[in-house]
């Protein structure tokens, strides 16, 4: 049974046939992907023996056991081909966008790349589309903090996305999700509070202006 942030993930994953899951430590993303039939075979990937044994242990008693494969590796580099889908989900933006640099011509040829990172989710989203990857979809969930799924595909036609978008996601900010909106009400809040306390002018304005913003697209959804 997945958690919310880790249901969000999958949410996003199209039927494929073989899943890899970059860091999987507790295996339960792959397991709830073959269970389901999202997936026909699955990779459960880690860097290191203590969560890759937590993952053999996730699936002992199961009967997918034998549609997945445990490698010891960084990212995607030890991982045989044909993959047609990549997760990686619970790391920093820093180290999801070295395991993305160390293997890029390779990322470029898989159709679906499904990321959610804790923190710095803007940083990402232009590391990848300044790569030529495009953002096809997103998700949100919300237990005491908010996670932020994006989903990328290879394009030879870049997007040109406004900095707002992808600071807040094209996708999101066009869908209504409930939890998004809760998200954008909450920094629009925290937004003008900053506004109200901050000295420095530029700073004011910017605040301000991102306000207006976010303030935009909720009176749109009212
Ligand atoms: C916080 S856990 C996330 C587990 C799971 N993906 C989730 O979202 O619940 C991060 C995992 O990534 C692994 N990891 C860190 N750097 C990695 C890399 N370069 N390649 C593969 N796995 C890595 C860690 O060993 C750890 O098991």
């Amino acid at each position: 049974m997945l958690d919310v942030r880790l249901r969000a993930v999958l949410s996003l994953v199209k039927p494929c046939t073989i899943l890899a899951d970059v860091g999987t430590d507790h295996g339960y993303l792959p397991l709830e992907a073959l269970k389901t039939g999202v997936c026909e075979q699955a990779f459960a990937a880690d860097l290191n023996e203590l969560p890759l044994q937590r993952a053999r242990d996730t699936f002992a008693q199961s009967d997918v056991k034998d549609r997945v494969t445990f490698i010891r590796c960084s990212g995607i580099r030890d991982i045989p081909d044909p993959i047609d889908t990549v997760v990686i989900a619970g790391m920093g933006a820093e180290t999801v966008m070295q395991i993305v640099t160390e293997d890029l011509e390779r990322f470029r040829r898989i159709p679906q790349i499904v990321l959610q990172v804790n923190k710095d989710v803007e940083s990402l989203r232009r590391f990848m589309v300044q790569r030529g990857f495009d953002i096809v979809d997103e998700a949100i969930a919300y237990k005491r903090h908010y996670y932020v799924v994006v989903k990328f595909a290879p394009t030879a036609i870049p997007s040109g996305y406004t900095p707002f978008q992808l600071k807040y996601g094209p996708i999101l900010l066009s869908k209504k999700d409930p939890i998004f909106l809760n998200h954008l009400a909450s920094r629009l809040n925290h937004l003008m509070d900053l506004a109200h306390r901050v000295s420095d002018e530029n700073k004011r304005d910017a605040f301000v202006l991102e306000a207006d913003a976010i303030r935009n697209v909720l009176d749109k959804e009212s």
